[in-house]
C-alpha cells in the first residue's frame, strides 16, 4: 500500500531529500525512491522532474523519458508532469526473491542538453507471507524404549518474507514427553529437532499429535502450522498377564471327557505378535496331571481329558503360563486348583480280617467270631457307611474303637438246631442314592457232646415166649444222640447186673453197635416169669455221654407141662382104691382129683373127665372141680368094684393131658374103709415117650460134650494168637448146680433139639469184641461161630 502523503502529491519528503541532494550534486547522481511492494497501481513513488530540477514545461521538449533497468519494470512516469507512479502491484518476494535489497533502478533521458539521470526505487518489504511448512503433516515412528534425550529433525518453515518478517520463533503444542530445540547451522539456516524428554510407553499412549507451530518477527507476526504425527513403535516389554492370579475351580469327578474345566485367559498390553498369547502347563506340572487335563494353546481352555477319579486325588493344582510371541518372548505365570468333587462311585467293600469258621455250641454269648473291615473309598456321606445283619440270627455286630466290625454271638448256639449259620452283612453307605456290598460269611457252629443219648423208651417190656431158640434176637434198644459225628455215636451195653445172682451176659447178648438182644439159651417160664436189664447207650464224646433204658422182660408160658396128678397118690405099680358105702346116694362125694399144671393161665386150667369106667352110669367126675360123685344109687348087681379113668387135661393149645386111673371098692354097710390105692400112672404113651427122651438126652449130652471139648481148644488157639483175656466163659454143660438157679442149667429136652452149643462171649479189652453169629446154617447145623468184630466194620457179613 502506498503512502498516501507521497500519493498525494509531489511533497518532498525528509528521508528523499537526502537522495535528492546526493543526486544533485551529481551530473549522475541517482535518485533514490522507496515504496512498499504491493503498491496499488497509480500510486505515486516521487516527481522525478521536479527532483531532477527540470523544468516541467519544457519536459516535453527535452524529450523527457525514464528507462527501466530490466523487464520487471513495474514503473511507470508521467512524461508531462516527470511524477513517476506504479503502474502494476509488484510483491517484492516475486521480483526480488529472498534478496535482502529490492531495488528497481531506471534512467532517465533528457536532450536539449542531453543529460542522464539514475535512478532506483527500493521495493520495501512487507509482512505480507506466513511461515510454512514442506509438509502440513510431519510423520514420525519412534520405539518405545527411545531414550529420552533423543533428537528427531523436523523440517524447518519457510517464509517468503526477509528480515525481521522471517520466521524467528518455533513452538510446539504443550505435551508431556517431546520438547523442541532450534539450532542454528553455521550458514544460518535453523534446524529445528524434536527432543524426546521423558520416556515413552506404547502401551500408555500409543501415538502422539503435537502442533509445530512456527512465527515470524513480523507485525503483526504470522504463523504457520505442521501436524506432527508420532507412532510409537511396541518393543515387547510387557508379559501377559492372567486374568486371574489364581483359577479356584471345582469339577465333579467322573466328569466326562472333554469337560470345560476352566477358561483361563492372559492378556498382553503389547501389540502384534507381542501381544500373541500361547498357554501351556509350566513344566512343574506332574505327567500325569498332564493327562488328566488338557490346555489348548490358543483359547486357554482346560479340559478334561483323563478320569477324575476322586479317590486317587481330590484336588489338582495346575501352573499354567502364557508365553507371547515376541522376541524375546515374555511369560505370565497363574494357577489353577480344581477341587473334586466327590460322587458317590464307591461301593462299600467288605473285608473279612479274620473269621472263625467254627465256633463251638458252647460259646458264651459274646464270643467274637469274625472281625471285619468294612472300607468306602468316597468320602463325606457318600463314605458313611452302616454296617447290618440280618436280626433272626443269634450274632450281632459290634463296632471297634478302630472302626472295625466284630461279629459276635449273641446268643447260645445250638448246633443240633441250626449247624450251620449263612450271615449276609449288608453295608450300605449314606450317598445318594447309596451304593451297598452285601457279604455272606458261613459259621459253622461245631458239635459240643452236649446231648447224651436217648432211648427212644427209657421204659419197655420184652416178652419172649419160653422155650425159644438160643441165638435169636428178642429184642431191640435204640437211642438217639442229636449230637454230630463222634459225639453221636452210640454203643450199647448192659449195666453189669445179675439174674438170679448169675452175670447175665450169660443169657443175653448185646449187639454193642445196634443193640440188638439175642438170648443165649432158652428161657422156662415155669422157672422164671420176668426179670428186669438195664441197658446203658453211650456215645464217643469226651468225656462220654450216657443214659440207660430198663427192660422188663416177661417170658410168656408155652403149654409145655403136662398136669400132674397128686391125689390120689399114685404108688408105684398101684392105682389106689376108694372105698364107697352101698348106701350111697346120688350125688356123693366119692373122692376128688388133685392134679397141677406147671404152666400158668389157660395152660394150667384143667377139665375132668371121664375117660373109662366100668359102669359109666355110676360116677360123674366134675369137669372142673375133680370131685367124682355118685351118679346115681348103687344097687345090688352093681359090681363091688369099679375102675375109673379120669382124663385130666389142661387148656393149652395143645393140650396136654395125664390119666389117673381109681379103683372103687363098694360096700355094703361097711364103715371100714378099704382105701385101694388108686394107682396113677402115666399115659403109656407117655412112658414110651420117655424112654425115647431118655435115650436122646444121653446122645446129646455126649455129643455137646464133645464139642463143648472141640470149642474149648478153639477158643485157647486164639487167645494164644490174641492173648485177650477170657472173662467169661461159662458154657451152659458147665456145672450150674446152684440150687438158687431158676433156669436149668442143663439143657431140657427140648432145649437140646435146638441147642447143641455153648454161646460164649469173650470180652476183649477195649475195641475188640466178638459177638455171637448164628448163621443161617448154623440155625440147622447148630453151629455156633465165633468171629471177631470191631466197630469199623458195623456190617457184619454173618
Ligand atoms: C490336596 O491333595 C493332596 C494330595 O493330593 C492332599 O495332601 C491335600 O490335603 C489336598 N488338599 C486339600 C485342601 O484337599
Ligand atoms: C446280597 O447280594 C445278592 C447278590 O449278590 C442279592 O441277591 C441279595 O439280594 C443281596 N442282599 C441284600 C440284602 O441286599
Ligand atoms: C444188628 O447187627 C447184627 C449183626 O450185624 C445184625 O444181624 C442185625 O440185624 C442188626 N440189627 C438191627 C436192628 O439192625
Amino acid at each position: 500500500m502506498a503512502d498516501p502523503r507521497i500519493t498525494n502529491g509531489l511533497k518532498f519528503r525528509p528521508f528523499d531529500i537526502i537522495f535528492l541532494v546526493f543526486v544533485s550534486d551529481l551530473a549522475f547522481a541517482k535518485i533514490h525512491y522507496s515504496i512498499r511492494e504491493e503498491m496499488e497501481p497509480g500510486a505515486f513513488v516521487g516527481n522525478v522532474a521536479e527532483d531532477l530540477g527540470l523544468d516541467i514545461r519544457r519536459l516535453s521538449a527535452r524529450k523527457f523519458r525514464l528507462v527501466p533497468a530490466d523487464k520487471r519494470q513495474c514503473l511507470e512516469v508521467n512524461l508531462e508532469s516527470g511524477i513517476l507512479f506504479v503502474n502494476k502491484r509488484k510483491d517484492r518476494e516475486q521480483l526480488c526473491g529472498q534478496m535482502p535489497a529490492c531495488l528497481l533502478s531506471f534512467e532517465i533521458f533528457v536532450e536539449e542538453p542531453l543529460e542522464m539521470y539514475r535512478g532506483e526505487v527500493e521495493i520495501l518489504d512487507i509482512n505480507d507471507n506466513s511461515p510454512s511448512f514442506p509438509e502440513s503433516v510431519i510423520l514420525l515412528q519412534m520405539a518405545e524404549s527411545m531414550a529420552p534425550g533423543s533428537r528427531f529433525p523436523l523440517e524447518s518453515a519457510l517464509d517468503a518474507d526477509v528480515g525481521t518478517n522471517a520466521v524467528s520463533v518455533y513452538n510446539i503444542s504443550p505435551n508431556e514427553h517431546f520438547g523442541l530445540k532450534v539450532e542454528t547451522a553455521e550458514d544460518g539456516t535453523k534446524l529445528v529437532l524434536l527432543v524426546l524428554e521423558k520416556p515413552l510407553d506404547r502401551e500408555r499412549q500409543s501415538s502422539f499429535q503435537l502442533m509445530l507451530t512456527a512465527t515470524d518477527g513480523g507485525n503483526p507476526p504470522r504463523s504457520g502450522t505442521a501436524r506432527i504425527l508420532i507412532t510409537v513403535l511396541d518393543i515387547n516389554d510387557n508379559a501377559p498377564r492372567f486374568d486371574s492370579n489364581v483359577y479356584k475351580v471345582s469339577l465333579i469327578e467322573n466328569s466326562p471327557r472333554g469337560t470345560l474345566v476352566v477358561l483361563v485367559h492372559a492378556t498382553d498390553p503389547d501389540e502384534g505378535s507381542n501381544a500373541e498369547v500361547t498357554y501351556s502347563f509350566s513344566n512343574r506340572v506332574s505327567q500325569k496331571i498332564q493327562e488328566l487335563f488338557s490346555l489348548d494353546p490358543r483359547t486357554g481352555e482346560i479340559r478334561v481329558q483323563g478320569t477324575i477319579d476322586y479317590e486317587e486325588g481330590d484336588n489338582y493344582s495346575l501352573d499354567i503360563q502364557a508365553v507371547d510371541n515376541g522376541s524375546p518372548a515374555i511369560g505370565g505365570h497363574s494357577k489353577v486348583l480344581v477341587k473334586v468333587n466327590d460322587v458317590n462311585d464307591n461301593a462299600p467293600e467288605i473285608l473279612l480280617k479274620s473269621i472263625a469258621s467254627r465256633v463251638p455250641e458252647d460259646a458264651a454269648p459274646g464270643t467274637v467270631t469274625a472281625l471285619i473291615n468294612v472300607i468306602d473309598r468316597d468320602s463325606g456321606k457318600n463314605g458313611q457307611v452302616r454296617c447290618d445283619i440280618p436280626k433272626n440270627v443269634p450274632f450281632k455286630l459290634q463296632k471297634t474303637s478302630s472302626g472295625h466290625y466284630k461279629l459276635i454271638t449273641s446268643d447260645m448256639l445250638d448246633s443240633e438246631t441250626t449247624p450251620l449259620y449263612s450271615i449276609a452283612i449288608l453295608a450300605r453307605d449314606s450317598g445318594s442314592p447309596p451304593l451297598s456290598t452285601n457279604k455272606t460269611i458261613q459259621i459253622t457252629v461245631s458239635d459240643i457232646n452236649d446231648n447224651a443219648p436217648r432211648f427212644a423208651r427209657p421204659m419197655d417190656t420184652v416178652y419172649v415166649m419160653e422155650n425159644n431158640a438160643p441165638g435169636t434176637s428178642i429184642f431191640a434198644v435204640t437211642a438217639s444222640d442229636p449230637d454230630q459225628d463222634q459225639n453221636s455215636y452210640v454203643t450199647y451195653s448192659f449195666i453189669d447186673n445179675l439174674i438170679q445172682n448169675l452175670p447175665l451176659t450169660n443169657y443175653l447178648n448185646l449187639n454193642s453197635m445196634n443193640g440188638t438182644i439175642y438170648a443165649l439159651r432158652s428161657f422156662d417160664y415155669e422157672r422164671v416169669k420176668n426179670f428186669q436189664i438195664q441197658v446203658q447207650a453211650r456215645d464217643s464224646g469226651v468225656p462220654p455221654l450216657s443214659s440207660s433204658a430198663t427192660l422188663n422182660v416177661i417170658i410168656l408160658d408155652q403149654n409145655d407141662n403136662a398136669p400132674i396128678i397128686a391125689s390120689p397118690s399114685a404108688q408105684s405099680g398101684s392105682a389106689g382104691v376108694e372105698v364107697v358105702p352101698q348106701s350111697a346116694g346120688q350125688g356123693y362125694l366119692v373122692t376128688k382129683i388133685i392134679a397141677t399144671d406147671a404152666d400158668s393161665g389157660q395152660n394150667a386150667r384143667l377139665l375132668y373127665q371121664v375117660l373109662k369106667a366100668t359102669d359109666p352110669s355110676l360116677f360123674i367126675v366134675g369137669l372142673n372141680s375133680g370131685e367124682i360123685r355118685i351118679a346115681r344109687g348103687i344097687l345090688e348087681q352093681d359090681s363091688t368094684t369099679q375102675r375109673l379113668v379120669i382124663l385130666v387135661k389142661d387148656n393149652g393149645q395143645p393140650s396136654l393131658s395125664s390119666t389117673a386111673t381109681i379103683h372103687f371098692s363098694i360096700l355094703g354097710n361097711v364103715t371100714e374103709i378099704f382105701s385101694e390105692s388108686s394107682n396113677l400112672v402115666r399115659n403109656p404113651e407117655h412112658v414110651s415117650d420117655i424112654n425115647l427122651y431118655l435115650i436122646v438126652i444121653f446122645g446129646s449130652t455126649s455129643f455137646i460134650f464133645l464139642i463143648t471139648i472141640i470149642l474149648l481148644i478153639g477158643i485157647k488157639c486164639k487167645q494164644d494168637r490174641n492173648s485177650p483175656e477170657v472173662y467169661n466163659s461159662p458154657s451152659c454143660c458147665d456145672g450150674l448146680d446152684d440150687s438158687n438157679n431158676a433156669f436149668d442149667p442143663r439143657p431140657t429136652l427140648k432145649e437140646s433139639l435146638n441147642y447143641t452149643g455153648a454161646g460164649e462171649i469173650i470180652r476183649i479189652p477195649d475195641t475188640h469184641h466178638y459177638s455171637v453169629c448164628l448163621s443161617p446154617e448154623s440155625a440147622k447145623s447148630d453151629f455156633l461161630f465165633l468171629k471177631p468184630y470191631t466197630p469199623s466194620m458195623s456190617q457184619d457179613r454173618c
